[in-house]
């Protein structure tokens, strides 16, 4: 049994478990006034209700001395001065001093980043000026109009994220796209839609080793020599990478190279230069905004004590629920279309970091770590997964997240959005009981063994947990604030779990399978496979359609 599960603030919590187990949340509401006050913690323009949970004072005082004992504050220090803590690649995660103001210093290695991530940010700045001015221009002379970031993972799905959360707050001169899969639809789908004057070209790659992206890259270059000649390519083509060599080699001007360093993990970078699509989209002024809120959440973080603490409650109640209560999934809901890609976004961020199996000592782990999360934005997914949420056998606790104020203020629109939110987090936790159907199938006028056929049908069990993240209004800002909370969440709980939330190394394998598989799909070579995998590429093959 691992040091964590026999340890007493574990023990504890399971003891704790199965002594409130039975408790609803309908009567913990009922039986204190002030459970709201009790859970609730607000922030400038960001409220957490987290009274939905199932937890009492004692879940709370339990979950942090877990925290305590896991000694978080000693991790948070470490977090934030540099320390190689992504041990298995014997890198810092700095991520914070990416939004740190001018006047900071981060040291690493005894040196000072903040010179550097200062001198990438102002590149930034001129360079979205030119474009956005229409200084910087295509190899015709025309301004630009359609900015395409290459890139996958990390280097796509935050900026992607940031784009339409931000779209208010967009220039309508610039259409941004991004293009991730190897799947050629995408990039040939995506260029029907730009003319090659006026088109940007961002390959997005820490690496500039990435399959995906290297291959895209490529495509997208021979379209536009094919119609521009080998000369525009220094004007269209930008890089963002830690790699600048593998950039030049492309061809891109090493003044078009923007930097990031290996202390900044991949799904952690949209804070820097790898967040050029959301700067140039939205102007280096609101990026920066952005910036500011993600730093108020890193104060917040290292400052408020764990009680007040958002990031630190929101990872606690996930461990709550993971470790102890049996949640099998987490589902993210946003009752703002324009946070439509955050479910995506959270998909890595979470998934990636903390789905691992290995501790830190690199011993096997007896308990659970991070669990699926998936989501869509409110209410299309009320029509489409929630049935399982409130009728299904499985424990999956919530995140709400709506603003208060609108962009797009429109009748009712809104207020219908919000009841919507409300009511589904009320449904969740009080559901229907057994007497309350039967009085409703009554009250329609049912009666006998017509009723008691339907009744099953009718009853909520109810007690289903949720937080609703509840703020002013979406914009630079609050995005800011809302993705380093989630960042945070992520941390707090790879330190519980004891593991390293910024290494990946589950995705190799696969890479390196395909890497062998591509010759076998070209008729080049063989190699013995399993036999499913085997008759695939027989089959494949056989069917001699051009792949
Ligand atoms: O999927 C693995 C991964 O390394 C991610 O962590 C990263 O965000 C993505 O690939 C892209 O990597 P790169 O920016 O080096 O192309």
């Amino acid at each position: 049994m691992s040091n964590l599960i026999s340890s007493p603030a574990w023990r504890a919590l399971t003891a704790h478990q199965s002594a409130i187990s039975q408790r609803s949340l309908r009567d913990m509401f009922h039986g204190d006034p002030a459970r709201f006050d009790k859970f609730t913690l607000q922030l400038p323009g960001l409220l957490l209700d987290y009274s939905k949970n199932l937890i009492t004072e004692e879940t709370f005082a339990l979950l942090l001395n877990l925290g305590r004992q896991a000694k978080l504050e000693d991790w948070v220090t470490r977090l934030f001065s540099g320390d190689k803590i992504n041990s298995s690649e014997q890198r810092a995660a700095l991520h914070t001093a990416l939004r740190a103001p001018s006047g900071q210093v981060v040291y690493m290695d005894g040196k000072d980043v903040m010179p550097d991530v200062l001198r990438v940010r102002q590149h930034m700045r001129d360079f979205c000026d030119g474009v956005r001015h229409g200084t910087l221009r295509g190899y015709s002379g025309k301004p630009f109009h359609d900015i395409v970031n290459i890139g996958i993972g990390g280097s796509a799905l935050g900026p992607r994220m940031a784009c339409s959360a931000l779209k208010p707050y967009g220039n309508v001169n610039l259409n941004v796209h991004f293009v991730s899969n190897v799947d050629a639809t995408d990039l040939v789908e995506t260029l029907k839609q730009c003319s090659v004057d006026t088109t940007l070209f961002i390959i997005s790659s820490k690496t500039f080793t990435t399959q995906e992206t290297l291959l895209n890259a490529h495509s997208a270059r021979a379209w536009l020599v094919k119609r521009l000649g080998e000369h525009a390519v220094a004007q269209h083509f930008v890089a963002v990478s830690a790699n600048p060599a593998a950039a030049s080699r492309f061809g891109i001007d090493l003044d078009h190279v923007f930097e990031l360093w290996d202390w900044v993990g991949g799904r952690y970078s949209m804070w820097s230069a790898t967040g050029l699509p959301i700067a140039l989209y939205l102007g280096m002024d609101n990026f920066e905004r952005m910036l500011a809120g993600a730093h108020s959440m890193d104060r917040h973080f290292q400052e408020a004590p764990l009680q007040q603490n958002m990031p630190v409650i929101l990872g606690l109640l996930g461990i709550w629920h993971t470790n102890f209560c049996g949640a099998s999934a987490q589902a993210i809901l946003p009752y703002d279309q324009y946070l439509q890609y955050f479910p995506a976004y959270l998909q890595q961020l979470e998934m990636e970091s903390n789905g691992k199996r290995a501790d830190r000592e690199g011993q096997e782990i007896d308990y659970a770590t991070q669990i699926v999360l998936w989501g869509e934005p409110g209410t299309n997914g009320q029509h489409s997964f929630y049935q399982l949420i409130h009728q299904g056998t499985q424990h999956i606790p919530v995140d709400f997240l709506a603003p208060i104020a609108s962009h797009n203020p429109l009748g009712e629109h809104h207020a219908l959005l919000l009841a919507n939110c409300f009511a589904q987090s009320e449904a969740l936790m009080l559901g229907k009981a057994a007497a309350e159907a039967r009085a409703e199938l009554e009250a329609q006028g049912l009666q006998g063994t017509q009723l008691e056929a339907l009744l099953p049908y009718k009853i909520f069990p109810g007690n289903h947990s949720s937080n609703t993240l509840l703020f002013d209004m979406l914009d630079p800002y609050t995005l800011g604030m809302l993705i380093a909370l989630y960042e945070h969440k992520v941390f707090v709980q790879s330190v519980v779990w004891n593991i390293n939330p910024f290494d990946q190394w589950g995705v190799e394998l696969g890479k390196q399978l395909a890497d062998k598989l591509l010759p076998e799909l070209q008729n080049k070579q063989t190699h013995a496979h399993d036999a499913s995998t085997t008759n695939l590429i027989k089959h494949t093959l056989a069917r001699q359609i051009k792949i």
